[in-house]
């Protein structure tokens, strides 16, 4: 069942480059994307979910905002529910998860149910409650996910949020044909950009110091934040050491109180446009002797990775597409540090991997 592998995360982990391979080959035929949904008229998209899920949706909010034009409100479904959110009838409501089973996410659906125009869900299961009661289930084709720790269906996840944000931004007449082909050229290289990935990188070493710390921060700026927040959620779920993810330009306003000596800080930043910006708060935690693990890419890794205790290349990746890339490192952060603790990889304590109550 684990195909030698000795965990399901593990296993989970390497088939990303295949199961997200297969859902570009679902949704996108001939340079065409091959999805039934016309964003034309919606005016704003309220995502929904819980964990993992929700920072999927994070991450595709700056999508949706910055590719289409398209106003995204994020919620977690335990506060959405309780909230009473006002809900435009020209808006669409957008629910993402693995199990589709999650209690608080199907509350929430339930609760925009009449409401807005529109109820699509993004889903593991496609026999779940949650797709069943969707106008519209978008399978994202990550195969069956044992382990607790969600690692293929979030890039699975991200990877039909991204088309869904592409989609809203061809209906929106703000990407045309040429710009749709770029894009999709991009998604289609990121298989093997993740080969890339999870081939290099000494994660046992970096995971046995990281074994030794209390608390560990994650940073990250743009659309790397929301990976920042999922970096964190996957240690803590599987080495059950104290974690946090937090927007690097935050940092100053009150963390950077924890910093000192013991305190690894994990900067995840590709050489793009924040990249400067990302780094100047990472020499901030280095003057006060935080020890910074660097994930960048190569350039990267040249111009700022002096200093660094560590750090880990990635491949170059289209900027669009770095959460996906990035999500990588996190979670072989999460498995390798887990195994040097040697908790339980695919079965933490206290948790399920379907959460059906509130
Ligand atoms: O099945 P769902 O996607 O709705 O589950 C949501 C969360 O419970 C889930 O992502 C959880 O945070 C994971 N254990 C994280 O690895």
């Amino acid at each position: 069942e684990k195909a030698g592998y000795k965990h399901f995360m593990a296993k989970e982990i390497a088939e990303q480059p295949v199961v997200l391979a297969d859902a570009l080959r679902h949704y996108v035929q001939d340079q065409h994307l091959n999805l039934p949904v016309d964003f034309t008229g919606v005016d704003r998209l309220t995502m929904v979910a819980c964990g993992t899920a929700s920072y999927a949706c994070h991450v595709a909010k700056y999508w949706f905002e910055q590719l289409a034009g398209l106003p995204v409100e994020v919620d977690i479904a335990s506060e959405f529910r309780y909230r009473e959110p006002p809900l435009s009838p020209t808006s669409w409501a957008l629910f993402v998860s693995q199990s589709g089973e999650t209690a608080d996410t199907l509350a929430a659906l339930r609760y925009a149910k009449e409401k807005v125009a529109k109820i699509v869900s993004v889903v593991n299961v496609p026999t779940s409650s949650i797709a069943r009661e969707s106008d519209l289930a978008l399978p994202i084709l990550a195969g069956v996910e044992v382990g607790v720790a969600s690692t293929k269906a979030f890039t699975c996840q991200l990877t039909v949020l991204a088309l869904l944000a592409l989609k809203a931004a061809v209906d929106r007449g703000r990407l045309d044909a040429d710009g749709l082909a770029k894009h999709l050229a991009d998604l289609a290289s990121l298989p093997g950009l993740m080969n890339h990935a999870l081939g290099g990188g000494d994660y046992p070493e970096i995971a046995e110091e990281l074994a030794e710390a209390q608390d560990i921060l994650f940073l990250g700026r743009g659309s790397m934040f929301p990976i920042a927040l999922e970096g964190a959620l996957k240690l803590k779920e599987c080495s059950y050491i104290h974690a946090e993810g937090y927007a690097s330009g935050e940092l100053k306003h009150g963390p950077i109180a924890l910093i000192d000596a013991r305190v690894p800080v994990i900067v995840m930043a590709p050489r793009d446009a924040l990249f400067d910006k990302t780094v100047s708060n990472m020499q901030e935690v280095m003057a006060r002797h935080g020890r910074v693990l660097l994930i960048s890419d190569a350039q990267g890794v040249a111009e700022a990775g002096s200093g660094c205790w560590r750090t880990l290349t990635m491949p170059q990746a289209p900027d669009f597409l770095a959460p996906i890339l990035y999500a990588l490192p996190a979670q072989l952060l999460a498995y390798h540090t887990a195994i040097a603790k040697g908790t339980d990889v695919d079965q933490p304590r206290n948790l399920a991997k379907s959460v059906t109550v509130e």
